[in-house]
């Protein structure tokens, strides 16, 4: 999606040269019970596996290829897990008088005929064969967190990319991977601006994409640091995939090291599921990290495992699996392989659950909005440490108390029947998964109306133009935004909601009709107005005719 660049030289014809010039109020209308136009899917976000929870800098190309063959022939590769992601460790911060990384050839030997050693094209080629993706990783500073932080030892400096991004992201696109992770230690240690850096790698990784044509999926792991889910859809004008919002999940678990007896936790998942929570931040293919997942290690229950992998599912997080995966129980196999569970993570709407009701404290219910109208998957969670009901009623959910919905508990693979509202009795610190199908409820649409801009009449062609828009919603609002794109790539377009920090939406194409992308917005003005603005970024940008609020 960051293949759309901004500013081309487009021809003009009457009716772009109108939806540039033109800027848009939201009349309140009437509530309408019709379902929204034509939804576009949106990418959803990674599945995979990466090195660092199970391996730490152990990592090597005979780790690397024995989870990849085992990704390849468990099923995981068949429910869709793709990445085989090279976390800190595969460098060691050498590099040669032209700067370019030097690579250890015994930890990265040649793997076929003709192979140079130390090449990491070699594991990337490897990888592909098996028909799956590579990722690699590198830190925004200096230092990488081998000096940071080093984790199995020994202390190594000089493992990040700072004042080589250009050479190192064209280097990590010219090995062919797929997919690269960027780092804070060394950024953190010379108290970087993360928003500037990472905009500058964006920029390396796009000049990288240019040069190549090959795609790298971009994902920011600043922890959550200077709040990312509000610059990181959108660094320097070209976007991150996918951003860190907590720290690290758990230290590494390394079979024969010292540090084989640490143990995942069941409460730091709850952290990391609770820093991830910035569904305004999260639509069109842009999404909140909570960190690789755990299930599968050695500290968790497998129902803890289940408890975890639904928590990720409903936040519609990354699935980057920590685990050895040669080493998972059938049951931790099951659970992350389970294809509801997976279908509710991947869904094409790309939105993140929010809370919508706490009937106790500490017992929550968390919708997610699904792709099919009327479907919800909704978590019941029981944070407590003792059994309780929780009970959940159509109208939380944006359905129709009035219609029965078909309720069925995913776990258990259970239909429960059509029902006018539902509670179950949750076990203590545990969940109950359903999948809900209703009537929605009404939506208030507003027809957009084109004005000029506040630029003035004399609107330039490439000048952003500004959309107003006003609504009467509060709190964590669905919005369904109409609009045309004929390209075959998104366009670009930045919301702010009542003057706020901006969040970019990606626009797909829609061919020659109308389509509709969902995105969830904070709403913060009870009673009064908000002002929905969208300011179009790539020319021409997409042609939003109305958005529906529910
Ligand atoms: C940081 C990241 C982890 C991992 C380690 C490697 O702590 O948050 O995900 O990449 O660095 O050292």
């Amino acid at each position: 999606m960051r293949k759309h660049r901004v500013g081309k030289a487009m021809p003009v014809t009457l009716a772009s040269f109108l939806a540039v010039v033109g800027a848009v109020l939201l009349w309140p209308a009437s509530l309408m019970a019709e379902s929204v136009p034509r939804q576009i899917a949106v990418p959803p976000p990674p599945m995979g596996w990466s090195s660092w929870n199970a391996f730490s800098n152990t990592v090597d190309s005979k780790v690397t290829m024995e989870q990849a063959k085992a990704m390849a022939s468990n099923g995981m590769a068949k429910a869709g897990y793709r990445y085989i992601n090279i976390d800190e460790g595969w460098w060691l911060g050498e590099r040669d008088a032209e700067g370019n990384f030097i690579v250890d050839g015994k930890a990265w030997p040649a793997l076929a005929a003709g192979e140079r050693v130390g090449d990491m094209g070699n594991i990337v080629r490897y990888i592909h064969g098996l028909g799956l993706k590579a990722g690699i990783y590198t830190d925004a500073g200096t230092d990488g967190c081998g000096t940071v932080g080093p984790d199995l030892g020994p202390s190594y400096p000089n493992e990040g990319s700072e004042n080589h991004y250009e050479q190192d992201f064209l280097q990590f696109a010219m090995w062919g991977f797929d997919y690269v992770k960027v780092d804070w230690c060394g950024g953190d240690k010379e108290k970087l601006d993360p928003a500037v850096q990472y905009a500058e790698i964006a920029r390396a990784i796009a000049r990288a994409e240019a040069i190549t044509g090959h795609r790298l999926y971009f994902s920011i792991c600043n922890w959550g640091n200077n709040s990312p889910w509000t610059w990181a859809p959108g660094v320097g004008g070209v976007a991150a995939d996918i951003w860190r919002t907590g720290g690290d999940i758990v230290a590494p678990i390394v079979a024969n090291t010292k540090n084989a007896d640490r143990k995942a936790e069941i409460k730091e998942v709850f952290r990391e599921f609770d820093q991830a929570v910035h569904p305004e931040a999260q639509h069109t293919g842009f999404y909140n990290d909570p960190d690789m997942m755990v299930v599968g290690m050695p500290g968790l229950t497998e129902e803890q495992n289940r408890v975890h992998m639904s928590l990720w599912a409903v936040l519609g997080g990354p699935l980057l699996v920590g685990a050895d995966l040669t080493r998972l129980s059938e049951e931790a196999l099951a659970t992350l392989k389970n294809p509801e569970v997976l279908a509710i993570d991947q869904d094409a709407l790309g939105l993140q659950a929010t809370k919508v009701a706490a009937p106790g404290t500490g017992l929550e219910v968390w919708s997610k909005r699904l792709w099919a109208g009327g479907s919800r998957a909704v978590l019941l969670l029981n944070r407590t440490a003792a059994p309780a009901t929780i009970p959940v009623r159509w109208s939380e959910l944006g359905l129709q108390d009035s219609s029965p919905a078909k309720v069925r508990d995913v776990w258990a693979k259970k239909d429960l029947g059509a029902l006018d509202s539902y509670s179950a009795t949750v076990p203590a610190q545990d969940m109950v998964l359903l999948f809900v199908n209703g009537s929605e409820g009404p939506h208030a649409k507003y027809e957009m109306t084109r004005v000029a801009d506040e630029h003035g009449a004399a609107v330039v062609r490439n000048q952003p133009v500004t959309f107003k828009g006003v609504g009467t919603h509060f709190t964590v609002a669905p919005i369904a935004i109409s609009y045309m794109n004929p390209d075959k790539t998104p366009r670009l377009a930045e919301l702010r909601v009542n003057g706020r920090i901006a969040t970019r939406i990606a626009f797909p194409p829609t061919g020659g009709s109308s389509g509709t992308v969902w995105i969830e917005s904070l709403l913060d003005r009870e009673g009064a107005k908000n002002a929905l603005e969208f300011s179009v970024e790539s020319d021409p940008g997409p042609v939003i005719e109305s958005i529906s609020l529910q």
